[in-house]
């Protein structure tokens, strides 16, 4: 699984053959630029969603309920998932013990996916980005991964966790498990996709980097800028 906010990049990660493409709320920090997930509403994830949608031919199409879209109860948690099934989403996940959201939303037919481990609307509890599940920690989480399965998640995601524990969660559970930062013992992987293509200034222990994206598009955009300057782009064959 990898993550996209627009239909192009959408369009190629489902040529790269991704299972799932998840339009994540890690939007708000990677394309609106805010220092967290919580500013990012439900207007933000449906706008987002819509455009995803259009790029979108094979692979499960997933999408985040925003903080505060589903903390207030059963009937705004389904509301909200109901949104983003209408503006194309073919799931919705959500992070933390909700079980009753979950189940509600189950009931309602929409497929939901479990967030555990570090969830990162939850990041000013935590005080910072930091891995969870160690020590006593463990058993509420794996309880908390199996009350989710009880309810009717179809998957979950484990961020920032032992991978010894993603180990014990995963062979407890039935439905798949995708990791990030938790190591090999899951069933699936997920990453931001600003991440796996080097678009961003800080460099994550748990995120891969698979391109050097953002000194190979500065590059191309100085090479562009100078050809203008230089008089060699356009060139007759950009002209009419
Ligand atoms: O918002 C997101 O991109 C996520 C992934 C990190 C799993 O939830």
């Amino acid at each position: 699984m990898v993550t996209a906010y627009d239909s192009t990049f959408a369009e190629i990660a489902d040529e790269a053959g991704f299972d799932a493409i998840l339009v994540g709320d890690s939007l708000g920090n990677v394309v609106l630029g805010y220092p967290s997930t919580i500013p990012v509403t439900l207007a933000d994830m449906t706008h987002h969603v819509r455009a995803v949608r259009t790029g979108v031919r094979r692979s499960l199409l997933i999408a985040d309920l925003p903080f505060g879209s589903y903390q207030s109860g059963v009937s705004s948690a389904v509301d909200s998932a109901v949104t983003l099934m209408k503006a194309g989403a073919d799931a919705v996940k959500l992070e933390g013990n909700y079980f009753d959201e979950i189940a509600a939303i189950h009931k309602a037919g929409i497929p939901v996916m479990g967030h555990f481990g570090f969830t990162p609307q939850s990041i000013h509890q935590f005080g910072g980005h930091k891995v969870q599940g160690r020590g006593s920690q463990a058993d509420a989480i794996l309880a908390a991964t199996q009350s989710a399965e009880q309810v009717g998640i179809f998957g979950l995601v484990l961020e920032l966790i032992p991978s010894e524990l993603a180990r014990v969660i995963t062979d407890s559970l039935l439905v798949p498990t995708i990791g990030i930062g938790a190591g090999v013992n899951c069933d699936g992987q997920v990453q931001v996709i600003n991440d796996i293509l080097g678009l961003g200034t800080v460099r994550y222990k748990h995120a891969g980097q698979f391109l050097d994206g953002r000194n190979l598009v500065r590059d191309a955009l100085m090479n562009y800028r100078d050809a203008v300057s230089k008089a060699e782009f356009p060139t007759e064959s950009n002209s009419f």
